[in-house]
């Protein structure tokens, strides 16, 4: 559906995003996830046209449409800040692409009812985006780009201005309309658990480079890279002495475990073994974090909140079992 082939997007001269090649398929939902000035944003003004490419192409269902002027592409965008008009009420807002396009008043009126009705904010037509939450706007801002049907769209950090209750129904809310209206998405964030749970597809970036494209599965349980291992859930790095303690054998290179993979030793088979002390705890609610110190370092273990606690000074034999022992291999 979308490809980008070797595609470097630069801003004065500078290279933002070096020869990126991304397939995103038909109906598919991909995001683009990676820390704050990676590129993602980039990427997708890029592709929605507001950003030349330098070099390489895009192509959407086969035809390039590098050159094509933003208004051509069929791709529709909802920002970060909504970009909301203050002086129309939200159905003038929603209304607004369609009467641009010179669609009928009464088609205009259908269509504009239909799409407050998907999107959950019919009550508010009449209302202007300043007396609306912030959930409310968000919801205005994607049926304004959904009402022009486009096949593909772009969303660059849409939750971030909402509360973290908001943020997680309006996800599950974006997630419904695009599997009712299969329209393919790009999604943009920095959120990690954001990108597990929507994606079909993530594609990890790290200074405007990809670190790995895969499922959200594959990319937690099989990063690739460090950075990836690090980025996306927690790590513990393995030190010389756990690893000496432990005698996984081959591989080399760097070696991480996830803190939930940790338990206390009850002699389960295939596990390998560390003896640590615990040095700290964090009570989390529903977890609780111990860091423990071993030898030569500490990582850290967390248990349920309703597991028995572990003494600060108490030592352990900790376990984890031996697939859950990450080794990226980086990038090739
Ligand atoms: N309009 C611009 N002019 C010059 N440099 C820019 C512009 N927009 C972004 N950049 C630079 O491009 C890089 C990627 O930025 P951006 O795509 O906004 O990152 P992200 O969306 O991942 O936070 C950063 O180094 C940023 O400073
Ligand atoms: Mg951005």
């Amino acid at each position: 559906m979308i490809r980008f082939e070797q595609v470097d997007i630069a801003y004065d001269g500078k290279l933002a995003v070096p020869n990126l090649s991304i397939t995103i398929e038909d109906g598919e939902f991909f995001t683009l996830l990676g820390p704050s000035g990676c590129g993602k944003s980039t990427i997708l003004r890029c592709l929605a046209g507001f950003v030349p490419v330098i070099k390489g192409r895009i192509l959407l269902a086969g035809r390039d449409i590098s050159r094509l002027e933003a208004e051509k592409r069929g791709v529709g965008i909802v920002f970060q800040n909504y970009a909301l008009f203050p002086h129309l009420t939200v159905a003038e807002n929603v209304a607004f692409g369609l009467r641009a396009s010179g669609t009928s008043k009464a088609e205009v009126a259908g269509q504009v009812a239909d799409m407050l009705e998907r999107t959950g904010i019919s009550e508010h037509a009449n209302k202007r985006p300043a007396e609306l939450s912030g959930g409310q706007q968000q919801r205005v801002a994607i049926a304004r780009s959904l009402i022009m049907g486009p096949r593909i769209m772009l969303m660059d950090e849409p939750l971030s201005n909402l509360d973290v209750k908001l943020r997680v129904s309006m996800r599950n809310e974006i997630k419904r309309l695009q599997r009712q209206l299969g329209f393919t998405t790009i999604y943009v964030t920095h959120d990690q658990e954001e990108a597990l749970s929507l994606s079909d597809r993530i594609a990890v970036l790290n200074k405007g480079e990809v670190e790995q494209i895969g499922t959200p599965e594959a990319i937690y349980n099989r990063p690739e890279t460090e950075f990836v291992c690090h980025f996306i859930g927690e790590a513990n790095r393995l030190t010389p002495a756990m690893l000496g303690e432990i005698r996984a054998d081959g591989g080399d290179g760097p070696a991480f475990v996830r803190p939930e993979y940790m338990s206390i030793d009850d002699g389960a088979p295939n596990t390998y073994r560390i003896t640590a002390t615990v040095a700290d705890t964090v009570f989390l609610g529903n977890l609780i974090r111990y860091r423990m110190q071993a030898v030569d370092g500490h990582f850290d273990l967390i248990r349920s909140g309703a597991a028995e606690k572990l003494t600060v000074g108490s030592q352990h034999v900790v376990c984890f079992p031996h697939h859950a022992l990450l080794r990226p291999a980086g990038r090739a």
